[in-house]
């Protein structure tokens, strides 16, 4: 057993598939370079004791009582909270917990903030206690997490966390298949809106349970392209993949989880020569991502910006989570 660890995990980006994953359909996800860290120590006063500063938390602290993870939890310790609940109730701790994150990116970006400290947290309290949990132990316990805070969620952001890389994924982890490539070539631009995945996720259930046929059609057709694109990333071809991508902003459009800032971020990134451009994640503000030759990447980036939208330099399909 170790006092003290400090992990980091990625954040994600959805290639393909969003909204359509939350109903065991496929998606596409990638881990990018921007980290979570965080500082994990046993401590003797037995209670759970959380600094998250980007978050606006710092010195939260709770006995391990049986009110751990209930009650009045700040927005930005809900998830740690109940990650420890959650790991404590099937690996018994033996001590106090201290856990004090940072972030190498906003929470704004639609990164997957939340769901990389959980999976921190949950990471960090097996390396600490030497369980070497296999990876889909982690992924369920970080993933029960998640859907004990906010109550809906494919875990597809607790999966890119976890193993990294570029991933095929369905629904709750049934298939989490590793893509092997060595990067995507994307450009990224944020649209200056912060997302709220929720809400967005309940909107589209209220769209599916007025038009149930429309929708289920709309999450097959996305199924489908994703099932293709899988296989265009494998061959590493780009224009292919563009066309998947276009296809699926399309569908995502006739969900209503576009928005006329998004839409003009990704129309702007084709007109300078995208293979193809989508939105990212669930919609309405957060990110829009283009697939970009080198050549042509600059000029893109150059109109995302022109378009208002915040160029984000990021890599792609860099490892899960790791001690550092
Ligand atoms: O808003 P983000 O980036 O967390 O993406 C949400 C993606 C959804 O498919 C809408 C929800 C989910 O959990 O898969």
């Amino acid at each position: 057993m170790k006092d003290r660890v400090e992990v980091s995990a990625p954040g994600k980006l959805m290639l393909l598939g969003e909204h359509a994953v939350v109903y065991n359909r496929p998606c596409l996800v990638t881990a990018v370079g921007q980290r979570m860290h965080a500082s994990v120590e046993l401590i003797a006063d037995g209670a759970l004791t959380i600094d998250a500063p980007d978050v606006g938390v710092s010195g939260y602290t709770k006995l391990f009582t049986s009110d751990l993870g209930k009650g009045d939890i700040p927005r930005g310790a809900r998830f740690i909270e109940m990650a420890v609940r959650n790991f404590n109730e099937r690996h018994s701790l033996p001590a106090g917990v201290k856990v004090t994150t940072k972030s190498e990116f906003s929470s704004q970006f639609g990164f997957g903030s939340s769901s990389a400290s959980t999976v921190c947290t949950v990471y960090a309290l097996s390396e600490i206690l030497g369980l070497e949990l296999d990876k889909k132990e982690l992924f369920d316990i970080a993933y029960k997490t998640v859907l004990d805070v906010q109550g809906a969620g494919s875990g597809f952001d607790v999966a890119a966390g976890i193993y990294g890389g570029t991933l095929y994924f369905l629904t709750g982890g049934q298939e989490i298949e590793p893509i092997n490539i060595p990067s995507i070539p994307l450009v990224v631009g944020y649209s200056g809106i912060k997302a709220d995945t929720v809400e967005i996720v309940n909107q589209v259930k209220e769209k599916a349970a007025k038009k149930p046929k429309l929708v289920e059609n709309i999450y097959d057709n996305i199924a489908d392209l994703v099932t293709k694109a899988k296989v265009s990333l494998q061959n590493r071809d780009w224009d292919e993949l563009g066309v998947w991508m276009n296809h699926n902003q399309e569908h995502l459009d006739s969900l209503g989880v576009s928005s006329d800032k998004l839409d003009h971020m990704i129309e702007a990134a084709r007109k300078a020569g995208a293979y193809g451009a989508k939105l990212s994640g669930a919609g309405v503000g957060d990110c829009m991502i283009a697939l970009a030759s080198e050549e042509k990447k600059v000029e893109i980036e150059r109109a995302i910006t022109k378009a208002e939208g915040q160029v984000i330099n990021v890599e792609t399909n860099v490892e899960g989570v790791r001690v550092d």
